[in-house]
Parts: structure tokens; sequence; C-alpha cells
């Protein structure tokens, strides 16, 4: 079997890119039995209802979803913001809705990263109207420095730097997700040409 980590680093080498990490697979997943935990305690007893953001939120919300104990359902929503590179222009456009309503729910919201906050904003904004019962926020990471909006984190993974991450995840042009830890991404000058996706 060809070690996975080195073949994902040739493809990155390959493209005049590089990746470092930040956050092993093993602190993530530490990380998520602290936050299960933490979550249940919260809300002894009541059922929760994830709701994660695809794609990037995906491997947060099945490995949360295993470490919460109790009865635990979930939902995926999709949400395309327009903007060039890193930059967000603050456009949220809705591209896939929940399959069923969250009104009387004790909802979680499960983000990859909570980077300028635009995206939860339009998010809880929309799922406010729908009543739920109870409306929290889980980012995996978070990049405070990049904030230009108001919105909050109930749990929060990792704070990090302003830096641009991929893995678990977090892509650059669809690539990188699936690495099972998260890191800092360098590009060559060439390889800054191509456009950075959210
Ligand atoms: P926000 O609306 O600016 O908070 O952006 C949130 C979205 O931007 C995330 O869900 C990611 O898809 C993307 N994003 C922000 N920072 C990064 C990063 O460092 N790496 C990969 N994607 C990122
Ligand atoms: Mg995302």
């Amino acid at each position: 079997m060809p070690n996975p980590k080195k073949t994902r680093h040739r493809t990155a080498k390959v493209r005049g890119e590089s990746v470092k990490i930040l956050i092993s697979g093993r602190q993530i997943q530490r990380r998520i039995q602290a936050l299960a935990k933490q979550i249940r305690k919260d809300f002894p007893g009541e059922p929760l209802h994830l709701v994660s953001v695809l794609k990037g939120g995906v491997f947060f919300l099945t490995d949360l979803a295993r470490s919460i104990s109790g009865e635990v359902s979930f939902d995926f929503i999709a949400v395309s913001s327009y903007g060039q590179n890193t930059r967000s222009s603050g456009q949220v456009r809705l591209t896939r809705d929940l399959d069923s309503s969250i009104e009387g729910k004790t909802v979680i919201v499960v983000e990859d990263i909570l980077d300028t906050g635009m995206t939860l904003q339009y998010l809880l904004r929309l799922f406010q109207q729908r009543k739920p019962k109870h409306l929290r926020v889980a980012v995996l990471l978070d990049k405070p420095e990049r904030r230009i909006t108001a919105v909050h984190a109930d749990y929060v993974g990792f704070t990090i730097p302003n830096e641009f991450v991929v893995g678990y995840g977090l892509d650059y042009s669809e690539r990188y997700r699936n690495l099972p830890y998260v890191g800092v991404l360098s590009l060559v000058p060439a390889a800054k040409k191509e456009s950075m996706g959210a």
C-alpha cells in the first residue's frame, strides 16, 4: 500500500504547492471529543439537530455526530459566496436548502471555519426566521483576525492565525479536502495565479 501522506505531498509538489501541518489528525479528534461532551452537557437529554455546510463541514459533522451521546440527527445546506481568491465579496447565495424543517429543534450549525463571518451571518439570519428552539454554532477553526461581522461561535475547535489552511474538509480549488489534518498551504508564484475555491 502506498503511504497516503507521501502520495498527497507528491501531488502538492508537482503543482508547486506545499502543505505544512498545523493541527494533526489526532489533535482534531481529541478536540472534537471535548466539544461533543460540552455540547451534550449544555443540552442534557435533548435531541440535537446538526446542520452542516457543504462541503467543508462534512468531516467535522460526521466526527462530531458520532461523538455526541444520545439522540442526534443531521441535515445539510450548501451556499456559495461570490468573490475572488480568498476574499469573500459578502454576497452569499443558497445553493441547496435543508431537507427538513428546523422549527422547534435544538440546532447546531456545524462549519469548517469562521473567517470573515459572512457565510455564518447569512445562515444564522435564515435559520432564525425558521423558529428553532435553540440555535448554536460549532466551528472547527476560527480565524478572528479576518472577521468583518459580529458573528460569534459557541463552540470553537481551534483558533488559528491568518493563514490559508487546507485539509479535513477545507479545500484549495477542490483539492486537499481529504487530508486527515489541517495544514497551511504555500504556493509558488505560478500557482498563486489560480483562483482559490471556498
Ligand atoms: P466566511 O464567510 O468568510 O467566514 O468564509 C467561510 C468560508 O470560506 C469557509 O466555509 C470556507 O469554505 C472558506 N474559507 C475561509 N478561510 C479558508 C481557509 O483558510 N481555507 C479554505 N477555505 C477557507
Ligand atoms: Mg465552507
